[in-house]
């Protein structure tokens, strides 16, 4: 049973779901969602820059699962901020998806005119096209600069986190607004320096379970929502295999000492980065 949590909107979101970044528009994308909803993953995460949300939501109609039962999320890209740009934009997620609402809205990135981004879904959110909204990728300073510009705290901040970077210093301020956190890299993509790490294999042999298992139980226990990427449905099984056994809080805190602050995604306050996601753009 996958556990679900309280959003600071009073929405409730599963605690465990499927990513939809590098799902090829297609057969892939269609596929792999296809596959996670018919094992019972409910949380999809995707975004406009994925440029796949049309087939996610005609894998969300056609898999048979009840809207009420789907938890969509997607993101606007950097594009499409300031607020009238951000209205717009968001109208043609909605049309992309074809799923009738959006249960979450996030900000890809914190350029450009987030905050003008930001009041657009607020506006969304009070219209009733977009159930909670919320952010991604944004670091205390600015996260403090987009709450002292606008009224509604987002429900969610979605950041690069594993246990090589477990976002330790942004944590607490987020606990302190009521913002949740979805770590994105649950599994750092991937990595080699997690999946051979002599801790983590300990931790898994002990518990009789697999070292990306145990991964995802210490995010699950450190209160994280987490979607990992996969398209091999044996992958999926493995990952929804979380719910039946616990860390101690001897092996968390070994977990919480591998914590090296290292982004294996890109450094988010990198001037060089926020270049880069200012000029890249996407057809939609
Ligand atoms: N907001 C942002 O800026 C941002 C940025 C990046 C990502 N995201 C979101 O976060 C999601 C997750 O990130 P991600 O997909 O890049 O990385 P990830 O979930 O950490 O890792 C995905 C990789 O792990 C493999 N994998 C998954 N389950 C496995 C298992 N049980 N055993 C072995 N390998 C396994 C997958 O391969 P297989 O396919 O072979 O299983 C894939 O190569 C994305 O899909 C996206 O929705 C958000």
């Amino acid at each position: 049973m996958i556990a679900t949590l309280k959003m600071n909107d009073g929405y409730s979101i599963p605690q465990l779901g499927m990513g939809a970044y590098l799902l090829p528009d297609g057969d892939e994308c269609y596929n792999s969602i296809r596959s996670g909803l018919d094992l019972g993953l409910r949380l999809i995460d995707t975004a406009a820059a994925y440029q796949n949300e049309r087939t996610v939501g005609r894998a969300i109609r056609e898999s048979g699962v009840d809207r009420g039962e789907v938890f969509l999320t997607t993101k606007l890209w950097v594009q499409d901020y300031g607020y009238e740009n951000a209205l717009k934009s968001i109208d043609g997620a909605l049309q992309r998806l074809d799923i009738g609402y959006i249960d979450l809205l996030l900000l890809h990135r914190p350029a450009g005119d987030n905050i003008g981004a930001y009041k657009a879904l607020e506006e969304a959110q009070r219209q009733g096209r977009v159930r909670s909204i919320g952010i991604c990728n944004h670091t205390r300073p600015q996260l403090e600069k987009l709450l002292a510009a606008t009224d509604v705290v987002p429900a969610i901040n979605q950041m690069e986190c594993h246990p090589l970077q477990q976002q330790k210093g942004l944590r607490p301020f987020l606990e302190e607004k009521g913002i949740l956190m979805e770590s994105w890299f649950p599994l750092g993509h991937g990595s080699k320096r997690l999946k051979f790490n002599e801790t983590l294999t300990a931790i898994a042999e002990k518990a009789g379970k697999s070292v990306s298992q145990v991964i995802l139980r210490w995010h699950i226990q450190e209160g994280f929502i987490i979607f990992p990427k996969s398209t091999n449905p044996d992958h999926m099984k493995e990952n929804m295999g979380i719910f039946d056994f616990t860390l101690s809080e001897e092996d968390m805190n070994a977990i919480r000492a591998l914590d090296a602050g290292r982004y294996l995604g890109g450094d988010p306050e990198s001037p060089e980065n926020f270049k880069k996601w200012e000029s890249l753009t996407f057809e939609l």
